[in-house]
């Protein structure tokens, strides 16, 4: 409505509404590393792209006088594990965000938890996971990159269920960094600079692997990244596993970046909760399935038992009804708020986020949906 009035007035808001928007702003004011770092993805880009576009192939059939375009009529509100959000929307999680803003994570939680809806913060974060937990409210869950020395991952999760994570969500797609040309054409590489690893430098089972202090020389630190960097990649995990992560935390577990059925069939027996589906906006294979088209199988095989989540290319609120039309209970919502976070901090977040919600809940309305228990593949084109 704020939007829409000031519109009226004749003046146009601070930030574009849109998605692609906040991207074109971005590539004119960011520097050129933070920029790279956000838009980049593996190879040839070919997946990422892909995976906006393929939610233009599923089409939505709006239906007409079932009550539910006045604003007031529509319940947007979901139940995750007994978590209540306003509306089916967590932020995706999103590492080495001091490069971008130097509040990061905080600012996010605490955006997402005031507008009711969820944020995952990663492992990578920039800031300890306590103090952004102190500022995120009620609505926030853990993502776990899984380290191959198994004392810090268990402190990681010890940590993140002390300081009130809601869910963990471990991360299965990346025992590596993909081939990502952006960065390595500038010589940036965001996972090797300290930014990335503040929150290990807070963690005391991390720093009782260091010979000295992070904070005693800039030696140190160096020595404390690369320590890092030699645990980041873990070769050795199965479905298995998750039984362990069990063991550290009483919390639900999900496993991020699933894209064949099979996987997910096989994570939901060894005990996960729920799965992402998720190529990680195409930061890690190439040419890999869009995510939106993995949605459908995954869900058939996993989506009776488990929960579903899915991002990559979440860029409007008509792809999130899609993806909840498939099979998702709810999604996670990347790149356009770190643009939005990168142009105007707080308020940046804040307006990208306010717009995909307005976004969602107008689309709603207009396709004739009161609330979600309506979504399911009867609104598509053919389903
Ligand atoms: C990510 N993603 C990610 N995933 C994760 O599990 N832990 C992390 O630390 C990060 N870090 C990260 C940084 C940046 C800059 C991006 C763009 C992505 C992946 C993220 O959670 C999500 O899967 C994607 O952002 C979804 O793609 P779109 O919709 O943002 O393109």
């Amino acid at each position: 409505n704020e939007i829409y009035l000031t519109g009226l007035g004749g003046t146009a808001p601070d930030l574009p509404t849109t998605a692609a928007g906040l991207e074109a702003r971005a590539r004119e004011t960011l520097s050129a590393a933070a920029f790279a770092y956000i838009a980049g993805s593996a190879s040839t880009e070919r997946t990422a792209a892909n995976n906006v576009e393929a939610f233009g192939r599923h089409r939505i059939v709006p239906r007409m006088w079932r009550g539910a375009s006045a604003p007031d009529a529509r319940d947007l509100s979901v139940d995750l594990f007994g978590l209540r959000l306003d509306a089916p929307i967590l932020t995706a999680p999103i590492g080495v965000l001091g490069m971008v803003h130097p509040d990061a994570e905080p600012v996010v939680g605490s955006v997402a938890s005031a507008l009711g809806i969820g944020s995952v913060l990663s492992t990578a974060s920039s800031t300890p996971i306590e103090d952004v937990a102190a500022v995120s409210g009620e609505n926030w869950w853990y993502q776990l990159y899984w380290p191959a020395d198994e004392g810090v991952a268990e402190s990681l999760v010890r940590r993140a269920t002390a300081a009130g994570a809601k869910a963990i969500v471990v991360t299965a797609d990346t025992p590596g960094m993909g081939w990502r040309p952006r960065d390595l054409d500038l010589g940036h590489l965001p996972f090797l600079k300290a930014q990335g690893i503040a929150n290990y430098l807070s963690d005391p089972v991390f720093r009782s692997r260091l010979a000295a202090p992070p904070e005693s020389s800039d030696e140190a630190l160096q020595i404390a990244v690369l320590t890092w960097v030699g645990m980041f990649g873990n070769h050795t995990l199965r479905p298995a596993d998750i039984a362990r992560v069990k063991e550290w935390t009483h919390l639900p577990v999900l496993v991020k970046g699933i894209l064949h059925p099979d996987d997910a069939r096989a994570v939901v027996d060894a005990g996960a909760d729920g799965v992402v589906v998720s190529n990680h906006g195409g930061r890690q294979v190439d040419n890999a399935i869009a995510a939106v088209d993995a949605l459908g199988p995954v869900a058939d095989a996993v989506g009776g038992s488990s929960t579903v989540l899915l991002d990559s290319g979440i860029r409007s609120g008509s792809d999130i009804l899609v993806a909840l039309a498939l099979g998702a209970d709810a999604v996670l919502y990347g790149r356009p708020w770190v643009y939005g976070l990168g142009l105007a901090g707080r308020d940046g977040v804040q307006h990208a986020l306010r717009c995909i919600l307005a976004d969602l809940d107008i689309t709603m309305g207009l396709a004739g949906l009161t609330s979600l228990a309506e979504v399911d593949r009867s609104i598509l084109a053919g389903g």
